[in-house]
């Protein structure tokens, strides 16, 4: 059999190590040196072969320079081997997938282009903010989804008439396949962003049925956290009993975790696209699974 490559981008280092176990792959690790003016020096610990070479890098904060890396990777990696397959499990800048204002760049179309100029011949990322993201690669695509993996974790809590929260209409898919797999009812909140200052507002006016029970909030991502605040003083004013976040990306910028729990979410649970904290889900069964 010809043995499968896995190269571990840094930012993906453990979930690399999962998958390429479970490929029974090769593993190539990376190490990265960072000049005084912010270049990264990167060198690989093995060697490559010309079969199939996947690359693990997530393109999560300084997004810039994780997409530099993984751009960096497939191009040495398609050096050796034309079947070269990017594993971005965090997409950043996957919402900037339109031009929202006029003369805005829409940087999923750059990404696009560059990942196929890199030498990938397939994406797979795991829940894309938006599907017209993946429309503008011209590459094989694939977007993975870590729900039933969030749903299987809270399904063995001890719950009080749970139902499941999308804090958007745009979420509102994500939510319904969330509740089916956990076994539940779902409701859509509608959310306001404002383009220009990024402000978010609960638009819902008030509803019946979330009185004394626990809610899970279902989403894809949390960054600074507006959203899940919001929503959850929203919902508090309904009465509700605790409140529990899924997320699969977790970035929880500028100490968004803290200001969360500080609005009265009781726990986040999110997937380990992006390494940290509450990144209790594990992810590398089911990517694996989908590369079969
Ligand atoms: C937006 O529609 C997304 O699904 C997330 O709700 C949003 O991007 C989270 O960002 P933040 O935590 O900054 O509100």
């Amino acid at each position: 059999m010809r043995k499968i490559t896995v190269i571990a981008g840094k930012s993906s280092e453990e979930l690399a190590k999962s998958i390429s176990k479970k490929l029974k792959a090769n593993l190539v690790t990376s190490d990265v040196r960072v000049f005084p003016d912010g270049e990264s020096k990167i060198t690989l610990d093995g060697k490559l072969s010309k079969n199939r070479i996947i690359v693990v890098q997530s393109v999560y904060p300084p997004v810039d320079t994780n997409l530099v890396h993984a751009l960096s990777l497939v191009s040495k990696a398609k050096e050796t081997s034309d079947d070269v397959i990017a594993i971005v499990p965090y997409m950043g800048y996957a919402r900037q997938d339109r031009e929202f204002l006029p003369g805005e760049i829409v940087t999923m179309k750059v990404l696009g282009r560059l990942f196929k100029g890199a030498g990938a011949k397939q994406i797979i990322v795991v829940d894309i903010h938006s599907m017209i993201g993946l429309k503008h690669f011209k590459i094989k695509t694939k977007n993975v989804s870590a729900v039933p993996d969030l749903a299987k974790y809270f399904k063995k809590m001890r719950l009080k008439e749970p139902l499941v929260i999308s804090p958007d209409q745009g979420g509102k898919n994500r939510a319904e396949e969330f509740a089916k797999e956990f076994g539940s009812d779902c409701i859509a909140l509608t959310k306001h962003r404002d383009r220009k200052t990024g402000k978010v507002q609960i638009k819902t006016s008030k509803f019946d049925g979330v009185k004394d029970r626990d809610l899970i909030i279902v989403d894809d991502m949390i960054s600074t956290g507006g959203s899940i605040i919001k929503a959850t003083e929203f919902l508090k004013k309904q009465r509700c009993r605790r409140i529990f976040v899924a997320c699969t990306h977790a970035l929880l910028m500028n100490n968004a975790e803290k200001k969360i729990r500080n609005a009265g979410v009781t726990k986040i649970v999110s997937a380990n696209t992006i390494p940290g904290k509450t990144s209790i889900v594990d992810i590398s069964n089911t990517i694996t699974q989908a590369m079969k």
